[in-house]
């Protein structure tokens, strides 16, 4: 049987922005199932170099598989903040281009026993990886009804936290993904066409357990260390916290003098691509230079 990979978001607009050179060295920070890594690797055409990052073991080990016909690859099951860890393991100091494809791959929405999935009956965990001990499970079965409607709020942007909370608190204990998500549906008065009522909240409890912001916010600095002269980072993300980070960030950087913001207008999806993968609909790519000794106001 065809096996039906993540189809990768904003995938020419990324090579273009890469920028890439057939001798350079790039990392593939969110490697997932290596959408974006095949396309970087058949560029390379067996010259340069990609080392591909994932914190996600089980991914890696698929983007493994899918990539073996390739020598020029290395692998490394890290979170993106640590990719000081592999360059060091390669003895790389710097790289020509950076690529973080933020989030979850539909891998994980479809894998039944981590609980992204809103039909998973079970698991309610929702780790990436096993270096946090808490779960999704602990926080709506152990944590207090304003702790759970300050997560929903803060990192789902969900308006109706509070209310979603308190029929948590009230129906507990909640067993899996399924039963957290059919209490929303049930909960919720806001609906949006085509949208699961419980988008929102998986993406809060996501995001927490997994500290997915706080990751992020200390990723970019060091990006800036590790860029070559003229080297790329490229970030495409999903949703509006994600993409403030990354858009301050990169001021940060060239307020800094390191280097220059490529994209003042964001980089959007095409209507033809969001029509054929759904997923790229909230897609913002962004994109920093290394440019040494700019002056910047
Ligand atoms: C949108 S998917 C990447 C899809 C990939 N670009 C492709 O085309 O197949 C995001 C991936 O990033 C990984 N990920 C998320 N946060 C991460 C982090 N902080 N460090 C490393 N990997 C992370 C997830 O496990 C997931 O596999």
């Amino acid at each position: 049987m065809e096996k039906f990979y993540h189809i990768p978001v904003l995938l020419k607009e990324s090579l273009e922005n890469l920028d890439i050179k057939e001798n350079g060295v790039y990392v593939d920070v969110t490697c997932g199932e290596g959408g974006h890594s095949e396309a970087i690797l058949e560029k390379l055409d067996g010259k340069g170099y990609l080392i591909c990052i994932d914190r996600d073991k089980k991914i890696l080990e698929i983007a493994k598989k899918r990539l073996s016909k390739f020598k020029n690859v290395s692998f490394y099951n890290l979170r993106f903040d640590d990719i000081k860890l592999a360059l060091q393991q390669e003895n790389i100091k710097q790289v020509d281009g950076i690529i973080a494809d933020l989030g979850i791959s539909m891998f994980h929405l479809k894998e039944l026993e981590r609980g992204i999935s809103y039909t998973d009956e079970l698991s309610l965990d929702m780790r990436l990886d096993d270096l946090e001990e808490l779960t999704a499970f602990d926080v709506v079965n152990k944590f207090r009804e304003n702790e759970i409607a300050d997560i929903l709020y803060r990192f789902g942007e969900e308006r109706e936290a509070r209310k979603i909370a308190r029929e948590i608190l009230s129906s507990r204990p909640i067993k899996n993904a399924k039963g957290l998500a059919d209490l929303i549906a049930r909960v919720k008065k806001e609906r949006t066409r085509n949208i699961h009522p419980a988008t929102k909240s998986f993406q809060a409890l996501r995001i927490f357990v997994n500290k997915e912001l706080k990751i992020l916010e200390s990723f970019i600095p060091i990006c800036a260390d590790i860029l070559s002269e003229n080297g790329r980072l490229v970030v495409i993300s999903y949703h509006s916290l994600e993409d403030r980070i990354v858009k301050w960030g990169l001021k940060e950087l060239e307020k800094e003098g390191k280097g220059i913001v490529c994209t003042k207008k964001v980089i959007l999806p095409s209507m033809e691509e969001i029509r054929k993968n759904k997923s790229a609909r909230s897609a913002k790519m962004r994109v920093f230079k290394k440019v040494s000794g700019v002056k910047n106001e």
